[in-house]
């Protein structure tokens, strides 16, 4: 579903990535550990087709990063560690602009909407104003737009940093039950105990190299 060969990324002389190998399967939820500069953000940047490796070679879904772009993003929901709402729109119109920009149309625009909405467990906000949500239910929002185009391969970067212990434990079934749904699933974080337990699959990024790559049934 997803895999990465001798994926690097060099701004100078300095490596941001180098030699990223990766071989994620359908339903895989691999949880990418790193502290801070470690190359997390990096690597899924270039998976989503947002930003172009030094060199080596991804493919998601069987296509390469290099050549096929636009099927990927077809494929692809990216979440950024943070993300714009804009202040003046509701949740439902919040997502319906999304929606309208991958092109859904018509009734199934609306229908799609409130459907992802529930899945998210934000139906009761699909009325307020989205600069009235807390730091839990925005990044929520921010699942629900990634989701509109039912993508197969999800690229979270560190949507349970910030939340309070209620918000985390949402957040967290959440990711499960994305799991469930036979999405693969790249989610990062700077904290191991967060991913463990949610996670099949581990890598530990460090200084742009990935020292860990492993089950985790066989790491732990
Ligand atoms: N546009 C850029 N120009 C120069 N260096 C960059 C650029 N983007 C990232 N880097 C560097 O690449 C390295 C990896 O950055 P990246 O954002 O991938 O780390 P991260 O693991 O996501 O960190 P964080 O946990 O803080 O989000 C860092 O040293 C960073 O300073
Ligand atoms: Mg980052």
């Amino acid at each position: 579903m997803i895999n990465t060969n001798q994926l690097t990324k060099k701004y100078g002389d300095m490596y941001a990535i180098r030699n990223i190998n990766l071989e994620l399967n359908q339903g895989d939820l691999f949880g990418l550990l790193g502290p801070s500069g470690a190359g997390k953000t990096t690597t899924m940047r270039i998976i989503a087709t947002l930003l172009n490796p030094t060199s080596g070679e991804a493919h998601v879904c069987g296509h390469s990063i290099l050549t096929k772009p636009k099927e990927i993003r077809q494929l692809v929901g990216f979440m950024p560690d943070f993300f714009g709402v804009y202040d003046d729109m509701k949740v439902i119109e919040y997502l319906e602009f999304f929606a309208a920009a991958y092109r859904i149309r018509g009734p199934e625009r609306r229908r799609r909407c409130n459907e992802m909405l529930e899945v998210v467990d934000l139906d009761c906000q699909r009325d307020a104003y989205t600069n009235t949500l807390s730091r839990g239910q925005t990044q929520r929002l921010g699942l629900t737009r990634v989701l509109l185009h039912d993508p197969q391969v999800l690229l979270l970067d560190e949507p349970l940093s910030d939340l309070d212990p209620r918000e985390h434990i949402e957040m967290r079934n959440l990711l499960r039950r994305l799991g469930s749904m036979g999405k693969t699933i790249i989610v990062s974080s700077h904290i191991l105990p967060e991913l463990a337990d949610i996670c099949n699959k581990v890598g530990v990024i460090s200084e742009g190299e990935l020292v860990v790559n492993a089950d985790v049934s066989e790491w732990m």
